[in-house]
């Protein structure tokens, strides 16, 4: 037997011995990838000049296609299958910036995993997740895929979402292959516009927008996407310094890089190239090793390598990547589907019922004053709004091969949650884009004859994510004068909210008893909801981004800079707006909960460390309440004077818990010194001496307890050093 195809030699031999009998057009034909099974692309598989396809579903489409490429080809090399499995496959969970609003890595960790199974099951072997762009801006649509504005709780999110993709070993059945994406920067578009230029300084580059990546590498990802933006002048699919230097020697990734849909081709648009070769060129040296679907690599590689401008050696390495990820993959042993395992967990009751414990968890309860949780044998309930009854925005924008004929709307959940005397009285009100207020009229009358209106307002799906940068953040449509008009009625109201993104929804906030963040929550949507409205959950979750007043605000987050005159009320020459309060609507961390956490009796140990030590943060957190409840304890550290100007918080610890009612427990964070880590006046990452302030607290404004400790010596530390902050509790 040959021994690439023997399974008992290792890896690298295989690999090895594979390599050396590709022809130069076989190794390119591995760094393409294409997305429709064209008769064309059908022939090229057969001839083994593809290496991955996307966007091939179907457990026959898929076993025949590989099919083709292992028994018609000469080397009989797997292809490998990929598909944008985001927050589920068939069993579709809440959006990523939902899964987000959980803090609950587990969570995280066990969507992705259902995700795979199903997957897998049907021969998808590659996903396009977890996306890890931090974002600060509302307004850029994809905000709605990540997981929100803060690097530290991205980096979480981003290691147990590749644990959860891909196990502990990538070979098992169950594991599919992630890419963490889009590298890099992508989230920094100016003005929030898809697509567009992203100019960040180096520092801002490495603190904000870096960490997530590098904890998705240290959790082993196998593949990571360079981004379609163009990076303070180079973009980022051209980019040696974010793709070499950073990437592999800085990082130490191992695994290869596959661009973002026609990236490389785009490098004409962006100027750098002036025709498809300058194109590839640019795109191979700075390190693009599969070039998604623009059909570049494919057209020019030969000819440039013939040329003596890319050296063979380029397309050696970046073919033997991919191929060491096929055969970890155990493509070569397991290429094809299983059907019999796919009809077995494949929306299982198992994943349903995960469904519906992460949709819960992922609702954030942002004002209740008296109004929630409702009793379940009201007289009369009225349903409203345009999202109440809807079907397919409850899926998100990316979800996959997700039905929406298995969501349970909101109006569905609460009529299956209250008692049958209860009337529960359903009106659309309006569309959720549109300028007719025809609806109105019935949605107040069913108002005037209830004892609480459920107004079910937000975006359509496809109103976040790629390709959907809002210039408005409000409510669209009529939605907020059909909020107004309801009000005027002076039932109490619940707002629920269905959205992918923070929105400015000041009059609302201001006017309205109650407000639930329910986000984009699948399959489980009006389960997850109706069970928070009446109680049978108390809702736990956190807002992992900003809320803004007004648009006008952008970017706006929580760890930003203190500036030489930080906002004073008093004093007009301070940072601020003279039309509004420079304040969030909802800060970063805040979530409500029926019950009532208290933060008490604070230690802070060793009081000085050493580069190196753990510092030991705890407190004893009670539920004062009588309900059991999940509070997310939050650790914000500040560096009181430092080399360079610092956040004036920056989160380094969290622990979402579950008390009981007059429960109460010791939570201790074991905080590494390397947690402390940044880029000092000579962008070199240290740990530097000095005072840090410690909070500790329920949101990021919502600071409960302080206290502080010191760092007596300052110490460089490796770009690789991720330590995360564990918590003990007891
Ligand atoms: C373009 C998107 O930017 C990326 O996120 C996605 O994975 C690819 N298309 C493949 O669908």
């Amino acid at each position: 037997m040959e021994i690439y195809k023997d399974p008992s030699q290792p890896i690298n031999k295989r690999v090895e011995d594979l390599l050396k009998r590709m022809t130069l057009d076989e190794k390119i034909g591995q760094m393409c990838q294409y997305s429709s099974l064209t008769k064309k692309i059908k022939e090229l598989v057969k001839k083994g000049l593809v290496g991955s396809l996307l966007n091939v579903t179907g457990i026959d489409k898929v076993n025949e296609i590989q099919k083709a490429a292992i028994e018609d080809s000469r080397l009989g090399i797997p292809l490998l299958l990929g598909l944008d499995v985001i927050h589920g496959y068939k069993t579709i969970f809440p959006i990523p910036l939902a899964l987000a609003s959980t803090w609950d890595p587990q969570v995280v960790r066990k969507v992705a995993r259902i995700a795979a199974r199903e997957a897998s099951s049907e021969g998808i072997k590659w996903t396009f997740a977890p996306m890890v762009d931090i974002a600060r801006d509302p307004r850029w649509g994809r905000i709605a895929e990540g997981a929100g504005e803060d690097p530290y709780l991205g980096s979480v999110i981003a290691w147990a979402a590749v644990k959860g993709f891909q196990g502990d070993d990538l070979s098992d059945p169950d594991s599919i292959l992630a890419c963490a994406k889009h590298y890099i920067a992508y989230g920094g578009a100016e003005g929030g516009r898809d697509y567009n230029t992203v100019d960040v300084s180096d520092r801002t580059l490495r603190e904000i927008y870096l960490p997530p990546f590098k904890a998705a590498i240290l959790a082993g990802v196998g593949t990571i996407m360079s981004a379609f933006n163009d990076l303070n002048g180079v973009p980022a699919s051209a980019n040696e310094y974010t793709l070499r230097k950073i990437l592999r020697e800085e990082l130490g990734f191992k695994g290869f890089v596959v661009s973002d849909w026609n990236a490389i081709g785009e490098l004409i648009n962006h100027g750098i190239a002036g025709d498809i070769y300058d194109a590839a060129r640019e795109a191979l040296k700075a390190g693009v090793d599969m070039d998604m679907q623009g059909d570049i690599y494919r057209r020019t590689l030969r000819k440039l390598v013939e040329e003596g401008i890319i050296p063979e050696r380029l397309i050696d390495d970046a073919v033997k990547r991919i191929l060491e990820i096929k055969f970890k993959l155990g493509l070569f042993e397991n290429p094809y589907a299983n059907p019999e395992k796919a009809r077995k967990i494949i929306k299982c009751k198992e994943h349903l019922d995960f469904a519906l414990e992460a949709a819960r968890k992922s609702i954030v309860l942002l004002k209740n004053e008296g109004v929630l949780p409702l009793r379940k044998d009201l007289k009369t309930i009225a349903v409203i709004g345009p999202l109440a009854d809807d079907k397919v925005a409850p899926l998100g924008s990316w979800y996959c091969l997700g039905d929406p004929k298995d969501v349970i709307t909101v109006l569905e959940g609460i009529r299956n949650k209250v008692s049958p005397k209860t009337k529960v009285l359903y009106a659309k009100g309006c569309d959720i884009e549109c300028s007719s207020k025809e609806g109105f009229e019935k949605a107040v009358s069913i108002a005037k004859q209830s004892d609480v209106a459920i107004l079910v307002v937000g975006e359509r799906g496809d109103m976040s994510g790629e390709a959907a940068s809002r210039a408005y953040l409000d409510l669209p449509g009529v939605q907020e004068d059909l909020v107004k008009a309801v009000y005027e009625t002076g039932v109490p109201i619940v707002v629920v909210l269905m959205n992918g993104r923070p929105l400015s929804i000041k009059w609302i906030a201001e006017h309205i008893p109650a407000i639930v963040e329910a986000w984009f929550l699948g399959l489980q949507t009006g389960r997850a909801v109706a069970d928070v409205l009446f109680g049978d959950y108390n809702p736990g979750g956190k807002l992992p981004v900003t809320f803004p007043r007004t648009v006008g605000q952008v970017p706006i987050y929580y760890n930003h800079k203190n500036t030489g005159r930080p906002p004073d009320p008093k004093n007009r020459f301070t940072s601020k707006y003279i039309d509004e309060d420079y304040k969030p609507l909802f800060p970063f961390g805040h979530g409500l909960s029926y019950t009532t956490f208290s933060y008490s009796d604070l230690e802070v140990k060793p009081r000085n460390v050493e580069p190196g030590d753990v510092i030991l943060i705890s407190f004893t957190l009670a539920n004062i309440g009588d309900r059991e409840g999940d509070e997310v304890a939050q650790l914000y550290i500040r560096k009181a004077v430092a080399s360079v100007t610092r956040p004036v918080k920056e989160l380094k610890g969290f622990v979402r818990i579950t008390l009981k009612p007059r429960e109460k427990r010791r939570v201790i964070f074991k905080l590494p010194t390397e947690q402390l880590a940044f880029y000092n006046r000579e962008m070199k990452f240290v740990i530097e001496a000095g005072t840090y302030h410690v909070m500790v607290g329920s949101s990021s404004q919502d600071i409960r307890l302080v206290s502080e400790f010191k760092v007596t010596s300052t110490k460089e530390v490796s770009p690789r050093t991720l330590k995360f902050t564990e918590t003990i509790i007891k």
